[in-house]
């Protein structure tokens, strides 16, 4: 089995490079080790947190909005079972469309562990046992990352567990603590607490989301801790036990107290590592970078020719996109092409309710690096339509060069901001200036409103509605 390219790897980035590959006219292999393809992306990552996100908030407006939008609906309850099961169905019809698209652009699929035997023979081992090798002109390396943990913190599975077993918990947390204030904490710790659990958060830094803007941090706080979220900030973790009934986190406080916090069941969310595990990269004499990962240039090659990696493996955000793009990227170098890619303008999202969403730099990062800038923000509660949906919370802000009008950085906390932040992202791509964002006409009423008043507010401080 003679190929031009041989990807390792079914998630986001490996699976769309293979069509990207197979679409510019190369022959190409996919290896996967799991018996379904999508990676962590579709089988344990966004796609099934989403759906229970979806599930869970629908329950949360049933039991806490229907009755002001004049809808009585009497007992209200959570089917956990059927609520997983719906998540299990999401899954299975998405992973089922990537067979589909390799399917339909011939793309040979071999399922099992692929390992290097040299430079350009990738032997793949299935669950049997069986090996076959396949030959290569070209090597990308997509095999993405693992959930992360410090010692004292090792999940069990059991009631000390991770991302990947909490989306398949069939019952509500009663009190469930979470170990780290970044995106899976607040995301899956928000699916608990909208189905009544208490969620008690344990983190090392002094805030939420710390890598993000400090103000979306401080806006989502304040909406978390009304959903029932509690914070333990500038808490070291030291060990945590599964007393057989619950879990037992011991931690020192920041006047280095010892506290004690009993829950259910214990999310470790610390951050996720690069899997290289079984790869054999030492045959092929690929090198390795920093914290795991596989190091690559700015066309994303390893120190090996005709050895390429992407995705989580490599460096920058562990995101589904991100992996997309880079493998787009290796895709059409390898077919001679001059492809680019904008690191500063991957846009980063949590999908709380209201959602976060930003893209290029925070305030922090301008401050650090001596820019000089100015802010315009917006509030939801002064737009008409977050009125109408009751969706009050959250903000809009525009960071723009002070002295180019420029926009550099913008960061929402906004109901369907997911989905909002690419005009932000578009206006960014072709180098707007807070004007020329102020100066578009929005569809009223809607929540972009919100992103030309802020717009407004950087331009010369002159918002309509505020
Ligand atoms: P992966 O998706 O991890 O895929 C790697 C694949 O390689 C796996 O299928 C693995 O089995 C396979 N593999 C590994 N080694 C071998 C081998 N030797 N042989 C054969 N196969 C191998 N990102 C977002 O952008 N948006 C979100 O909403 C989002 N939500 C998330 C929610 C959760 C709970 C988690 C855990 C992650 C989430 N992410 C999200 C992150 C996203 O899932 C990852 O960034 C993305 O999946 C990375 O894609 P990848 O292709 O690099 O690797
Ligand atoms: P994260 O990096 O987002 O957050 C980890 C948090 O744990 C940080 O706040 C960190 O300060 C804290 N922490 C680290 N060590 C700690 C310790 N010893 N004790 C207490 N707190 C500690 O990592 P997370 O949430 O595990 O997610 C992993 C990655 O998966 C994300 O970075 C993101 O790339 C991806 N992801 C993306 C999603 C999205 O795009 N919506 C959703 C879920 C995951």
């Amino acid at each position: 089995m003679n190929y031009d390219v041989v990807i390792i790897g079914s998630g986001p980035g490996g699976y769309v490079s293979a069509i990207r590959c197979a679409q510019l006219g190369l022959k190409t292999a996919l290896i996967e080790k799991y018996s379904t393809l999508g990676g962590t992306c579709l089988n344990v990552g966004c796609i099934p947190s989403k759906a229970l996100l979806d599930s869970s908030e629908h329950y949360h407006q049933a039991t806490h909005d229907f009755e002001k939008h004049g809808i009585d609906v009497s007992s209200v309850k959570v089917n956990m079972k059927q609520m997983i099961a719906r998540k299990n169905d999401v899954v299975s019809q998405t992973c089922d469309g990537v067979k589909y698209l390799m399917d339909k652009n011939k793309i040979d699929v071999h399922h099992g562990v692929g390992s290097f035997v040299d430079k350009n023979t990738i032997k793949v081992t299935d669950a049997k046992g069986k090996s076959t090798n396949l030959t290569t002109k070209n090597t990308i390396i997509a095999t993405g990352s693992k959930p992360n943990y410090f010692p004292g913190m090792e999940p069990d599975k059991d009631r000390i567990i991770t991302s990947t077993e909490m989306l398949n918990l069939e019952k509500v947390a009663k009190n469930l603590i979470v170990i780290g204030a970044g995106v899976i904490g607040l995301e899956l710790g928000s699916v608990h607490a909208r189905l009544g659990a208490n969620v008690n958060v344990i983190e090392f830094a002094d805030k939420i989301l710390p890598t993000m803007d400090g103000d979306v941090s401080k806006e989502l706080t304040k909406v978390l801790k009304k959903e029932g979220f509690k914070f333990n900030f500038k808490h070291r973790v030291q060990n945590v036990k599964n007393t057989g009934k619950g879990v037992v986190v011991t931690a020192l406080n920041a006047k280095d107290e010892e506290v004690k916090f009993e829950g259910d069941y214990c999310l470790v969310a610390v951050g996720r590592k690069p899997f290289t595990e079984g790869l054999g990269l030492e045959n092929a004499g690929v090198k390795m970078g920093e914290r795991g990962m596989i190091e690559v240039d700015d066309h994303l090659k390893t120190n090996v020719d005709g050895i390429y990696a992407i995705g989580d493996v490599v460096r920058g955000p562990m995101l589904a996109h991100k992996a997309e793009e880079e493998g787009v990227f290796v895709a059409e170098l390898l077919a001679g092409q001059k492809p680019h890619m904008n690191y500063n303008l991957i846009p980063g999202v949590v999908y709380t309710w209201p959602e976060v969403a930003a893209v290029g730099k925070t305030e922090e990062e301008l401050k650090a690096a001596g820019v000089n800038y100015k802010v315009g923000s917006f509030p939801l509660k002064a737009l008409g339509r977050a009125r109408a949906s009751m969706d009050l919370m959250g903000m809009v802000k525009i960071l723009a060069d002070a002295e180019t009008d420029e926009v550099l950085g913008v960061h929402m906390v906004s109901a369907r901001a997911a989905d909002m932040i690419m005009e932000a992202v578009t206006a960014m791509e072709f180098r707007a200036s807070a004007e020329d964002m102020a100066r578009i006409c929005h569809p009223h009423p809607t929540f972009t409103e919100a992103t030309k008043e802020a717009a407004l507010a950087a331009t010369e401080n002159r918002a309509l509605h505020i």
